[in-house]
């Protein structure tokens, strides 16, 4: 009985203890090297909800072309890798703000704001080359946006870091792919063009086996 009481009062306290860790307060540091000014933070965490989005597009789109009524496997594969390309970048720009210092507050609202995939079916494959070309150049307006917003010297925004970030990783990323995309749309057209379904069906092949590929 004894033993009991003892246990109960340690399981109290460990209880108690717990529940004063969890609500240990945040730690009060210094702020002063936050540096980044709000418009260009809100653009960064827009930018995050459109990479998710467009993830989801391509997911969207690996999976049409992988039903056995369509059976492409080739742009399935291609389509799906995008998609993880899009969510790696959603990722690295989640980690760019926390590491200037950002502690996202609005995580639930940023993940609100994603905006839906329009598309969940395409007439063929030169159809989702085209809309994702659309795609990716719409990403590219939105990552000069950002630029601008960032790199506004009478918003006392000279944020040098950030552009130089955006500018190296993004848009490089950006403009390259969307080569890659434009010469693939332009084969693929001239096969269907030559050849109709059996171009398409060609095409589908070469992308399986990876040799399409603008660089690298
Ligand atoms: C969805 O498909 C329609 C018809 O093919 C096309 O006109 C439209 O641009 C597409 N929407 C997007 C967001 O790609
Ligand atoms: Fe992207």
């Amino acid at each position: 009985m004894k033993n009991l009481y003892i246990f109960g009062l340690l399981a109290t306290l460990t209880v108690v203890g717990a529940e004063n860790i969890c609500k240990l307060p945040p730690a009060q540091i210094p702020t002063e090297w936050i540096t980044m000014i709000d418009g260009c933070t809100k653009h960064m965490k827009d930018q995050i909800a459109i990479e998710i989005s467009a993830a989801m597009t391509y997911m969207a789109m690996g999976a049409h072309f992988s039903r056995d009524t369509i059976n492409r496997p080739g742009f399935a594969k291609l389509f799906f890798e995008a998609a993880s390309e899009e969510r790696q970048h959603a990722i690295k720009l989640i980690e760019y703000l926390l590491m200037r210092g950002d502690v996202f507050k609005d995580l639930k609202s940023i993940i609100k704001e994603v905006p839906k995939p329009k598309n969940t079916t395409w007439i063929n494959g030169l159809d989702a080359l085209n809309q994702a070309l659309r795609l990716e150049a719409k990403v590219t307006v939105d990552i000069n946006g950002i630029i601008k917003v960032c790199d506004t010297p009478k918003n006392k925004a000279n944020d040098y870091h950030l552009v130089d970030y955006l500018t190296n990783e993004f848009l490089e990323e950006q403009y390259k792919g969307q080569r890659d995309l434009a010469g693939k749309a332009s084969t693929l057209g001239k096969m269907i063009k030559n050849h109709g379904a059996l171009g398409e069906f060609l095409f589908d092949k070469k992308l399986l086996n990876g040799e399409l590929k603008f660089s690298k």
